[in-house]
């Protein structure tokens, strides 16, 4: 092994007995993070963690789809060498899942034996946010065998959550103002993770009401500044025993409780607002980052991300 130091560089190669050259890793050189996001203007939320989450150098794209993302990522994975490609990695977001999920599948396809970088899909926050209230869930109680109703469900936070929900054994209903819409959603979560939803229609206050009255678990993953239950609608209701919102916007989308509610007892209800279980998506968002930047070969889409998510909330 040689070691060289060059203009701030650290430099190691190795070599095998016979001479011929193994391997070449540049220990200082730049974490590079490509942010690839579906919607015209990158979020500047997901721009923010991930520097936090130890990035040297974030490179920013809007717009990106099928057609215009494979030279973007071809010029990432095949720039550096075998061991220094884990310092470059792609973070797919946006509003849209279904488009980051699309991106998401078609650059996996694209990558070749050693060509690849690791790559994380976390389209407007959908699966971090999810797995950090489904997991702050799970450390309370077993969730198999709970009915779990995700009320305004469609958007890419409750469609991961319902997922993760489901994965735990739970008996999950997501909610729509069209039923329609409801049932697309459920229909391609069960394609993509083999998952039982079912769809149900509320829009209104009294079919939101009427959503879950059977339920154990209520989490609220309405539109920012959408309350969908009133204080009435759940506080006398004898099945909940788990609650959270993750509109972080007043009107919160549950009356009656407090954005920083963290593990509180309301009604004998424990309860989550946006902010009390926040610290832990944060945290997450970030520590996804920085594993993105252990190895080349990471793919972080629901059911890594919610893997993670358990071991941090247990440590926690
Ligand atoms: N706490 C955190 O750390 C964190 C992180 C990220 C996001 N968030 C928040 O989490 C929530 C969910 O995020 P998201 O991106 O999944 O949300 P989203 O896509 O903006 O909205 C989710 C669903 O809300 C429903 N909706 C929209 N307007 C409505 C209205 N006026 N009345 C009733 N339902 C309505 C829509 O469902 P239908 O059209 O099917 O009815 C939509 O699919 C948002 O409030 C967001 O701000 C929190």
């Amino acid at each position: 092994m040689m070691q060289s130091i060059n203009r701030g560089s650290v430099i190691i190669i190795c070599y095998l007995d016979n001479g011929c050259l193994l391997n070449v890793e540049d220990l200082s050189m730049k974490k590079l993070l490509f942010q690839f996001d579906t919607d015209i203007h990158p979020s500047s939320f997901d721009t923010v963690v991930a520097y936090d989450g130890g990035a040297d150098h974030v490179v920013r794209y809007g717009g990106l789809n099928p057609t215009n993302v494979l030279n973007l990522v071809e010029g990432a994975i095949f720039t550096r060498g075998p061991k220094d490609k884990k310092n470059t990695a792609i973070f797919i977001g946006g509003s849209n899942m279904l488009a980051g999920e699309n991106i998401f599948d078609l650059i996996q396809s694209y990558f070749f034996s050693g060509f690849r970088v690791s790559l994380m899909l976390d389209s407007n926050g959908g699966n971090t946010t999810a797995a950090a209230v489904v997991a702050c869930f799970a450390n309370q109680l077993p969730l198999a065998g709970k009915k779990a109703v995700v009320l305004a469900g469609t958007g890419p936070v409750g469609q991961r959550a319902a997922v993760m929900l489901a994965q735990e054994g739970a008996e999950v209903s997501i909610t729509s103002r069209s039923l329609k819409n409801a049932q697309l959603t459920c229909e391609h979560l069960q394609q993509r993770f083999n998952v039982q939803l079912t769809a149900i229609e509320a829009a209104d206050y009294v079919a939101r009401g009427a959503a879950i009255a059977q339920a154990q678990i209520v989490l609220t993953t309405g539109a920012a500044g959408v309350e969908l239950l009133k204080p009435e609608q759940w506080q006398n209701n004898p099945n909940i025993l788990l609650m959270a919102d993750a509109n972080a916007v007043s009107p919160l989308g549950i009356g009656g409780i407090e954005l920083t509610d963290k593990a509180m007892n309301r009604h004998q209800k424990i309860i989550w607002g946006a902010l009390g279980f926040g610290y832990l998506k944060l945290a997450l968002h970030r520590a996804c980052i920085t594993q993105l930047f252990t190895d080349n070969q990471h793919l972080l889409d629901a059911n890594a991300i919610f893997a993670l998510a358990k071991q941090m909330q247990i440590k926690s």
